[in-house]
């Protein structure tokens, strides 16, 4: 869709292969000398891959100060993505987001955040020593599940907040699942307030119809992509963009440089260059074939009475991800075990969904697809069901107002002394651990909150469910560590 004539080139992959074409003398880092240097049960998988991984020497440029093919190679990804500037980033979308929000952060300021974020947005907020104001998610009656925020929500809170140092939202969620973001970053934009977007999983959203457009195209004004997500990169390769002139540039470059290996992995830059070619490079025929594919997965899928899966609406649903929903009598937990027995392994399962992310192209053959999956459909045997249907299944809710802000700063709280009080003790004092119990993932009680009466009452209900909560809290049975004030 945004395709340049010169998007074919891999500057910086072909200027690593042509180093070590040369077959040089490596008397530098890295130890492993061009893959000579390797236990021999090693060679197999790594040889190839480390001739090419390398180090900032002459003419291989360096990420934290690029002139030539790194520079060349953002240059390109900038132009694709239609941004301002682009960053490679080898720390993933956690070191994108970190940087995003300390480079915007402003003294005294607060940030507008979206509740159920990712863990880097938060440890982002903490490192950063800002004041959030967390906005509860609304609940999805159609998929079950917590999604954004609502339009509204954000007008209002920008109402209270006008002068906000960000707002910062995920786009799309976990399952793909996209929104009216434009008009959030209209009303953001009127108070000139930054709008900045976790799109870990939405990299390959400059595909075009039917795919949901990237919060980019609709005036983010900085975006975080995890490439190694959905696109050809290597674990860890993420991007960043930045869209606007509000935000600036250097401060994110020098954050980035705080947040990321000052050794930055010349094979998942490569693999950066080589993803952003391929998305660039993609044809409408091959995206109509992929989607082919995924239509004849999504009717295989269809034809077991395990699960019902789920509608894709064009254009707010990404059609690569696929999600379950897993009849009650089966119970997810039991089905994905029987999946995986066939090796075939999900993205995510919850209590009862299992969601699949399909390749952008087809990778799995569907004629061994289905004599797996008719396998996984002979051993949901009657046993098996009895000795899962009494599983209590379903997504807890989380009763939360719409917006709520911290008792105190990050940097006051890490000034503060926690101790540990039961239950019954901690109603009105500030909790010092958070605890999110998963499914849903949204916090029910956030680290640096005044505990409230009603989320005393949730946590002793979610206990009795037996759910998984995740914490730092050892003993959540029984109580909770808060600050002494
Ligand atoms: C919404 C979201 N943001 C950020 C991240 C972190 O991405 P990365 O693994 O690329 O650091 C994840 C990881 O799953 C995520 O789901």
């Amino acid at each position: 869709m945004y395709e340049r004539p010169n998007q074919h080139e891999t500057p910086l992959y072909d200027a690593l292969v042509q180093h070590s074409q040369r077959k040089p003398y490596s008397f530098h880092v890295p130890g492993h000398k061009s893959g000579s240097i390797l236990p021999s049960k090693a060679e197999k998988h790594f040889r190839g891959i480390l001739e090419i991984d390398l180090t900032e020497i002459t003419g291989l440029d360096d990420l934290h100060h690029p002139e030539e093919s790194i520079k060349e190679a953002q240059d390109l990804l900038s132009t694709y993505f239609g941004s301002k500037h682009s960053f490679f980033l080898i720390g993933g979308s956690t070191a994108g987001n970190l940087a995003m929000i300390r480079a915007t952060y402003q003294e005294g300021k607060p940030f507008l955040v979206q509740r159920n974020c990712h863990k880097s947005i938060i440890h982002a907020l903490e490192l950063s020593g800002a004041h959030p104001v967390f906005l509860h998610p609304i609940f999805e009656q159609e998929t079950g599940r917590y999604g954004p925020v609502s339009s509204q929500q954000v007008e209002e809170a920008l109402r209270e907040f006008p002068d906000a140092a960000g707002l910062i939202l995920t786009y799309p969620d976990y399952y793909g699942r996209a929104y009216d973001l434009k008009s959030m970053i209209e009303h953001a934009h009127d108070k000139s307030v930054p709008v900045l977007i976790d799109e870990a999983h939405g990299v390959h959203f400059s595909l075009g119809e039917p795919v949901p457009p990237s919060s980019l195209h609709l005036g983010a004004d900085v975006v975080v992509q995890s490439a190694h997500k959905m696109s050809p990169a290597m674990t860890m390769g993420a991007y960043l963009h930045i869209g606007s002139n509000r935000i600036e540039k250097q401060k994110i470059s020098t954050y980035l440089q705080m947040f990321q290996s000052s050794s930055p992995s010349y094979p998942i830059m490569a693999s950066l260059d080589i993803a952003r070619c391929y998305l660039a490079t993609f044809t409408q025929e091959e995206l109509a074939n992929s989607f082919e594919y995924v239509k004849e997965i999504r009717e295989v899928l269809q034809s077991y009475p395990l699960w019902e899966v789920l509608p894709s609406e064009p254009g707010i649903d990404d059609p690569f991800k696929v999600t379950l929903q897993v009849k009650k009598t089966y119970g997810a937990r039991l089905v994905s075990q029987l999946l995986e027995k066939e090796g075939i392994y999900p993205e995510l399962v919850t209590d009862n969904q299992i969601l699949l992310l399909l390749g952008l192209e087809p990778t799995v053959s569907i004629s061994s697809l289905k004599a797996h999956l008719q396998n996984v459909y002979s051993n949901c045997s009657a046993t098996h069901l009895e000795a899962h249907a009494t599983i209590e299944q379903g997504v807890i809710h989380v009763e939360q107002p719409r917006y709520q802000k911290l008792a105190y700063s990050y940097l006051a709280l890490d000034r503060m002394q926690p101790t540990f009080l039961p239950w019954s003790e901690v109603e009105g004092k500030i909790a010092s651990y958070s605890v999110i119990p998963y499914p849903p993932g949204i916090p029910l009680i956030m680290k640096g909150e005044r505990i409230q009466p009603f989320q005393i009452n949730q946590v002793k209900q979610i206990l009795e469910k037996d759910v998984h909560i995740q914490t730092q809290e050892s003993n959540i049975q029984e109580g909770i560590h808060i600050y002494i004030e």
